[in-house]
């Protein structure tokens, strides 16, 4: 991981992706020394999320402070990690956000896996600050925030940051399908129904002289979103530069787009991911992601 930290900054790439919850806080305190030791701490763009079960100024305040004390610094932009729990509303939580800001424990706010309506209800809420990105889970494979939230998000100047892009390897070619263990994730399951797509992307790549992920990056980056890409390799970042490259291609991106089709033949509906959450009170929720799965 080291390593692969330190291609990125070599290469400019300074724009890190965690959580709270990651490994119950390993993540961030992993991510703050890698970066101090490469002396990059001060330079790194650092985006952190509070667990959907945070609704109280206290919880806010104290999970902020602990992920500063984890990654060495305070993080740059906090996203609220899902949508909340009922009855507390999304407008709750957009103030505790700006009031987090207020405080100086965060430069900037965003969300993550709020879908087109809870998107909107946010930015409207907003007081002083301005809510700069959602991030939602969207790949080749899982395509419905292009039914509405994408047009929404635009609108409103709010960035979408793609997480899976690869949908979890498997768009970089690298996962067998048919692992018992993968069986039950949707993620591999629409990947199973997905046809040819993934041998014909692997042609492309040969023709292109690329990776199957240079070009699965590249695509969402040409259909306007940030994909925050799981990187565990120096070569994994050289992949993710390229696509950078692949993006700006016309003819790649034409090729990319008339292989990836249509969004309404993919998927139909509205963004659904980790909703279920929102029925689960946050003292449960806390249990479940804390005792329970020991973090995400
Ligand atoms: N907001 C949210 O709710 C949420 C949820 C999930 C994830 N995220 C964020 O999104 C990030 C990425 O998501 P993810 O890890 O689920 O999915 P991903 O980036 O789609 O896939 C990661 C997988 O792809 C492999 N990979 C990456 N680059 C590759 C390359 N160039 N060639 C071959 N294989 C490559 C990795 O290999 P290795 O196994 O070898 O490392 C890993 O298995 C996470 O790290 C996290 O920051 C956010």
């Amino acid at each position: 991981m080291e390593e692969a930290v330190a291609r990125a900054v070599e290469a400019g790439l300074l724009f890190f992706d965690t959580a709270e919850l990651y490994g119950a806080g390993a993540s961030e305190r992993l991510l703050g020394g890698i970066l101090s030791r490469l002396g990059a701490l001060g330079d790194a763009f650092i985006v952190t999320k509070l667990a959907g079960y945070r609704v109280t100024w206290n919880g806010f305040r104290k999970a902020l402070e602990a992920s500063a004390r984890r990654l060495g610094r305070k993080p740059d932009l906090v996203l609220y990690h899902w949508p909340p729990p009922y009855p507390f509303s999304v407008c709750h939580v957009t103030r505790l956000l700006e009031r987090a800001v207020d405080s100086g424990l965060v430069s900037y706010i965003g969300v993550s896996n709020f879908n087109a309506g809870e998107l909107e209800r946010a930015v409207e809420c907003t007081r002083r600050y301005e809510i700069l990105v959602d991030q939602v889970q969207y790949n080749m494979f899982f395509r419905v925030v292009e039914h509405r939230l994408m047009r929404v998000a635009s609108r409103l100047h709010v960035s979408l940051m793609a997480w899976s892009p690869l949908a979890k390897g498997v768009l970089a070619g690298k996962t067998v399908l048919d692992a018992p263990a993968k069986l039950l994730d949707p993620v591999f399951h629409r990947a199973r129904r997905a046809g040819s797509l993934l041998s014909e992307l692997a042609r492309m790549a040969g023709r292109y002289n690329s990776s199957m992920a240079s070009l699965a990056l590249s695509w969402i980056i040409a259909r306007g979103a940030i994909p925050v890409v799981g990187v565990s390799s120096p070569s994994h970042v050289d992949d993710a530069l390229r696509a950078l490259r692949l993006a700006g291609e016309e003819g790649v991106v034409r090729e990319l787009m008339a292989l990836t089709g249509d969004a309404s033949v993919v998927e139909e509906g509205c963004y659904r991911v980790l909703h279920w959450n929102r029925l689960i009170p946050p003292p449960l929720q806390l249990v479940l992601y804390r005792v329970v799965l020991g973090g995400i």
